[in-house]
């Protein structure tokens, strides 16, 4: 009897919240006042670590900057200190564990708790999987997958202890799909977006409501980070690398309005369904009608021709 109970109760719930969230895509959410919180973006010299630095400031949070490129970060801190904002800037290697729970520590004893971390930073090693040495494959998965670790536990312990935080991870359209030749970016986003709903879901069931999670999926973002990607021509009007400012200003609304996920565009919802619900083989012809099979590969031929520091080769 109890079971029936729970199960009526259970489907009220679940269409209330499916009423809540058809209306909120509609409406314009209620978005959080985060005037004099603490927030930390790592990868914050790159190109979305540096619009999400200016867009938290501008809503009056004050920052903790780390990215392993000093000069780009300090870049980042010198625009964001113009709105306003205390910045404190730390060069750290994401990919080594070592190095977060030591920057993580001068943090806490330096400038004070986290409230909100955005896990941003990522790389791609863009070669063929054959091709690509071993240590650029594992540094995909140790700053994109592995570092989301060592962030939340440096940092959950006190949004816990105060049940009071958010917790946003840059995950990756290619976190829900996949698409040829870029496995280890595949692999690392599939193992990110893995690791947020599982830790989404521990909040929930421990019943630390005042944490949120925010996890941001968007397709390709026209940074530089997959220059050269393309689908077919007579389709790349129809889904066209998206603008930097507009993919965090979106990110944005998802974070202030307490928005568990986000793909940007929507229309990203329609592979991640296609992958769940068609036939493998269904989806892979789709792929071959839409150029997605070998999307990639223009970019791995540019990649190729740049050495790991960024300069082109002589060849
Ligand atoms: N650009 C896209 O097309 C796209 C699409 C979907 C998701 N994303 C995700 O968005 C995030 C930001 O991407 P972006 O386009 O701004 O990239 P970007 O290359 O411009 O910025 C990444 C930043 O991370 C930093 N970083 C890299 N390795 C690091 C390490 N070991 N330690 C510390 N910092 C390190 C870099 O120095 C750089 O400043 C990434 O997680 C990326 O996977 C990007």
């Amino acid at each position: 009897m109890i079971v029936i109970v729970d199960l009526l109760m259970m489907l009220m719930d679940m269409t209330y919240s499916i009423l809540c969230a058809i209306i909120q895509t509609f409406l314009h959410p209620r978005l959080k006042c985060i005037d004099g919180e603490l927030c930390l973006i790592t990868g914050a010299g790159g190109a979305l670590g540096r619009l999400f630095a200016l867009e938290f400031a501008k809503e009056g949070a004050h920052l903790v900057l780390w990215d392993c490129n000093t000069a780009a970060n300090e870049q980042t801190a010198k625009l964001a200190r113009e709105l306003g904002v205390k910045v404190h800037t730390f060069t750290v290697d994401l990919s080594k564990r070592r190095s977060i729970y030591e920057t993580a520590d001068r943090v806490r004893a330096e400038i004070g708790d986290i409230a909100i971390l955005v896990n941003n930073a990522g790389v791609v090693a863009g070669r063929r999987f054959l091709e690509c040495p071993d240590e650029l494959l594992e540094r995909t998965l140790l700053v994109n997958c592995h570092a989301l670790f060592w962030m939340t536990k440096a940092f959950l312990p006190r949004m816990k202890a105060k049940n009071h935080g958010h917790i946003v991870t840059i995950a990756s359209a290619l976190g829900l799909f996949t698409t040829a030749c870029v496995e280890d970016y595949c692999a690392s986003k599939f193992g990110a977006v893995g690791f947020h709903e599982s830790l989404a879901h521990e909040l929930r069931a421990e019943n630390h409501d005042g944490i949120k999670t925010t996890l941001v999926c968007p397709y390709i973002v026209d940074t530089g980070m997959f220059a050269g990607c393309e689908i077919r021509r007579e389709l790349r009007s129809l889904i066209p690398p998206l603008e930097p400012l507009y993919t965090v200003q979106q990110s944005m609304k998802a974070i202030l309005g307490e928005q568990q996920m986000i793909c940007i565009p929507r229309l990203m919802y329609i592979p991640f369904l296609a992958r769940a619900l068609l036939p493998w083989e269904a989806n892979v012809v789709t792929y071959r009608f839409m150029g997605g099979d070998k999307c990639m590969l223009p970019f791995i031929k540019n990649a190729e021709m740049k050495t790991s520091n960024g300069h082109v080769k002589a060849s």
